[in-house]
Formats: structure tokens, sequence, C-alpha cells
């Protein structure tokens, strides 16, 4: 089957766009990347596929969580925004005890899974007036953003785009894209690029609102006001691989995210190796003494201490960056 981006009278789009809107299409659209049977399993791996330890961390986090609330609520609630196929729910109540009181929210875009487990809702927004865990998980790169190119006169212009991935500059940045650019990522001289946050900046805010109380996450690859990358991170995956962004619905298209300029008050930015340490997951081998007095206990702590290494690793996983931001009682 082949994927082609259509504009709103359902014709191949030739047309230019910014690169919000051509992502907007390509990954959302009713033949978008995000519409496929596959989902993103089939074409990347998150941490939440790469070891059922991710799912045990994040339910040792709803525990905790759940303590600071308990004078407060019964039932806590853990909503996964971006949740994919359902993956990270599904391990999370595997890894919880028997009867452990939650309620818990899938919020996605694409449709409810044939099978899913039947506990776990399925929504297209975040619901409000809850009192939990909201956790995303490489939900924020996926929400499109437009991009800046300085052009040789040295003023900052949108990038435009067509469907087959040629891009072209258009109007000067303007209003709040332009206020953004200059709080959070001004571009260096000619030739250089940004990817204006801003709608992610909204995204989350409208997330966290929905929380009386209780702890937002968010987990993606990221930087920091002080090391943006010159030249942008605009790119795309397709069947496990990079490969060159291209609108039309054949890929997906991510950016790295600002996760500073997403941070509320009180919000900690933190490494994911650090932020897994913290609960309890390290890539530390078991003692060789296990080896000879349990020898199947040996092997499975072995294989367990290799998922946690990949879920930390250097240049890898590890790296991401989570975005812990409390919500304290409103
Ligand atoms: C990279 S996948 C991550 C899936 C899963 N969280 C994981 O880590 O394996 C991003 C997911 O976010 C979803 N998504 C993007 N924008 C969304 C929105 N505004 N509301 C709900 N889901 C969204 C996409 O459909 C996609 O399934």
């Amino acid at each position: 089957m082949t994927y082609q981006a259509t504009n709103e009278a359902g014709h191949a789009g030739a047309e230019w766009v910014p690169w919000r809107q051509a992502a907007e299409r390509a990954l959302y659209g009713p033949r978008g990347f995000y519409r496929r049977p596959e989902g993103p399993a089939g074409h990347f791996r998150t941490s939440v596929h790469a070891s059922p330890l991710y799912a045990a961390a994040v339910a040792r986090l709803l525990r905790e969580t759940a303590e600071g609330l308990r004078t407060r609520v019964g039932e806590v609630a853990l909503v996964d925004v971006g949740a994919g196929r359902g993956e990270l729910l599904t391990g999370v109540l595997a890894a919880l005890p028997d009867g452990f009181p939650v309620r818990a929210c899938a919020v996605e875009r694409a449709d409810r899974p044939p099978g899913l487990d039947p506990r776990i809702e399925w929504a297209e927004r975040p619901p409000t007036g809850i009192s939990g865990l909201l956790f995303a998980n490489e939900w924020l790169d996926n929400v499109p953003v437009d991009v800046a190119e300085v052009d040789y006169a040295g003023v900052p212009r949108y990038v435009m785009v067509r469907a087959d991935g040629e891009e072209r500059l258009g109007d000067p940045v303007s209003g709040a894209d332009a206020a953004w650019l200059d709080r959070w990522w001004p571009p260096a001289g000619p030739g250089a690029r940004a990817e204006i946050g801003r709608p992610r900046d909204e995204a989350w805010a409208a997330a966290v609102a929905g929380l009386d109380a209780g702890l937002a996450v968010a987990v993606d690859y990221a930087h920091r006001a002080g090391a943006r990358p010159p030249f942008g991170t605009l790119t795309g995956f397709s069947g496990g691989r990079e490969v060159r962004p291209v609108p039309d619905g054949g890929c997906d298209i991510t950016a790295h995210v600002a996760l500073d300029a997403c941070a509320g008050p009180g919000a900690e930015l933190v490494s994911q190796r650090e932020a897994l340490r913290r609960l309890g997951v390290s890539g530390a081998r078991p003692p060789l003494s296990l080896a000879s007095s349990d020898p199947a206990a040996y092997v499975r702590a072995l294989a367990s201490a290799g998922e946690a290494a990949e879920l930390t690793a250097p240049g890898g996983l590890g790296d991401f960056t989570w975005l812990l931001q409390p919500v304290p009682a409103r």
C-alpha cells in the first residue's frame, strides 16, 4: 500500500505548507502514519517496548504517587498520554499488586486496538478532575511544530515543505512564535534552524491542567537552553531506520523536545538513567555466587540486568530526559 498526503480537497499535496501543518496531516490525517495498523512499535523501539522493567518502574512511581495522595483519594488515576497501542498501561496493570485501586486511561489519537484489557479506558483527550500519575512517553516529540530557518539577511523565516519533502523559506516568523524563539531558542546566524516548541508547551500545560493532584511526567529525547542543536533535529523514522523527513504519511516525523520550555513551576529535569535509578532499576550484574547457589535465578537476574542496562545506557535510552512535574492539590 502507498501512503500519500492529501490536501483538504483530497488531492495529492503539491502545495507548500508550514511544517506544523504538513506533519499534522502526515501523522494524524485520515491516512496518516499513526493511523496505520502496525502502530508505533512496528517502526521503532521505545523504552516501553525494550523491557517490562520500564512498566514496573512506572508501577512503582504510581504507588509512590498514590501513597502521597493516600488521605485524599480512594482510587488513583494513571493516564498514559500518547499511549500507542496501550502497551505501557497493560504492563503497569500486570506489575501492580492484585486489587490495587487504579483507574487506567489511555489517551491516543489512534483507535483503540482490538483485544485490549477492558479495564483500560480509551480517550482522545486527557481526562480532567483526576488525581494520580499522568505519564507521557515519547508523546511530545510527535506534537507537530513549525521549523524556523534564518535567511541570508539574518531574518528567521518559517520553513515551508511539500509532500515530497522539498523545502523553501516562507514568511518571517511572527507573533507568539517569534516570542517563543526569542525566549527559548534564538537561532544563530544565516542557515541556522530551530523547531518552535510552543505547541508542545501548550499541549503539556493542557494535559497537566487535568490533574487535580499528583505527578505529571514527560519522557523524551530533549535539549536545553544553552545546548540547542544549531540546525534543529527534525527527522523521520520508518521500519526501524532513520529516514529523510517526508510528510507523506509514510514515516514518523519527529523532533527533539525543548523540555525546559514545557516545565511548569516546581518541575525537575533528570536523565532517564537517574529517574530509573531512583525507582530501583539499575544495570548491576547479579553476584557470581548466585550462579552456584541458584543457577535459574542467576540467569533471570542476568537477563534483567541486560534489559536495565539498555534502558539506562549512555548514548541510548539512558540519555532521555524525564520532566517530573508535581501537581500540589488544587
Ligand atoms: C512515539 S509514539 C509513543 C507510543 C508509546 N507512548 C511508547 O512509548 O511506546 C507517540 C504516540 O503519541 C500519539 N499522539 C500524538 N499526539 C497525540 C495527542 N495529541 N493525543 C493523544 N495521542 C497523541 C501518537 O498517535 C502515537 O501513538
